[in-house]
């Protein structure tokens, strides 16, 4: 049967990808970030994944106000990535699971999260830079990738309650999965950080640090934090942080972290990124 072996959490600062892309990753600004990776890049080549479940917002890049999906799984043999405005990255085209992606949406259809399946889909930074941190610049991406695009874009994204249930339920849906393969879930985007208004700029160390705490041993606490303390604790984009939940709530119980790094700032943003194996 396929299993879970770990969770990785992880931002997805678009800059992060274009100072890879164009050669700017050993600069002072950006060296700290990239080796804050390193350890997660050897330990990632060792486990070698099969298949990775990819939580990930996308940024009006596929979506827009015309059609605004709250949970979508991509389903499609490939994703090929998006033009955000500067022409595509050029980054390896994502292979798909079809077969676990259809699995995935109907365990969790009849499990009743009412999933948006999507057979064509172009995917942005927020699913792009995280393959990027974990596996460098590479010519082909390791595995399969299974997108799953949540809405944080638009009023009223989803709980963190959901997003942890969400989680619980794509635990159950990989365990019941006919073929041997080990699965990871990441969850991207976050942590603190406002990039419009007033307030642009906001980093609140002291929430991420507390988030990240309370990952691993208390993570239906954290399900219970409502949208308007993401707003005023961790900033307008902030909310990206529900994101975690759902790669939380499809680990067990009990997981180790077996590493974290947490860095400010990468653009305006707070870097952080955290690896919990399963026990
Ligand atoms: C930034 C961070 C994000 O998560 C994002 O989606 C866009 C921009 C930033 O820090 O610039
Ligand atoms: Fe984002």
């Amino acid at each position: 049967m396929a299993h879970i072996s770990a969770g990785v959490g992880c931002s997805h600062i678009p800059a992060i990808g274009a100072a890879l892309d164009h050669g700017k990753a050993a600069e002072p600004y950006w060296a700290p970030v990239f080796n804050g990776f390193a350890p997660t890049r050897s330990w990632i080549a060792d486990e070698k994944p099969d298949v990775i479940i990819l939580v990930y917002n996308d940024h009006a890049s596929a979506f827009s106000l015309d059609v605004i999906p709250t949970f979508a799984i991509g389903c499609a043999a490939s994703f090929n990535p998006a033009d955000e405005g500067w022409g595509p990255r050029q980054v390896p085209a994502v292979q798909g699971h079809p077969g676990l992606a259809w699995h995935l949406a109907e365990q969790l259809i009849l499990d009743e999260f009412d999933m948006t399946i999507v057979n064509k889909m172009d995917v942005d930074h927020g699913l792009t830079v995280p393959l990027s941190l974990m596996f460098g610049a590479v010519p082909a991406w390791p595995c399969p990738v299974i997108p799953l695009a949540v809405n944080v874009i638009q009023y009223p994204p989803p709980t963190g309650n959901r997003c942890f249930d969400l989680g619980k339920a794509i635990g159950r849906a990989v365990a019941s999965y006919p073929e041997n393969l080990k699965v990871m879930v990441f969850g991207t985007g976050g942590l603190s950080h406002q990039l419009q208004g007033p307030r642009a700029g906001l980093i609140n160390r002291l929430w991420d640090t507390a988030f990240l705490d309370r990952l691993s041993h208390d993570p239906a606490g954290l399900a219970a934090i409502p949208h308007i303390d993401y707003l005023r604790e961790a900033g307008s984009e902030g909310i990206e942080m529900v994101m975690w939940l759902i790669m939380r709530g499809a680990l067990n119980e009990h997981v180790e972290e077996t590493y974290r790094f947490y860095h400010v700032p990468a653009s305006s943003t707070a870097v952080g990124h955290i690896v919990l194996v399963n026990r």
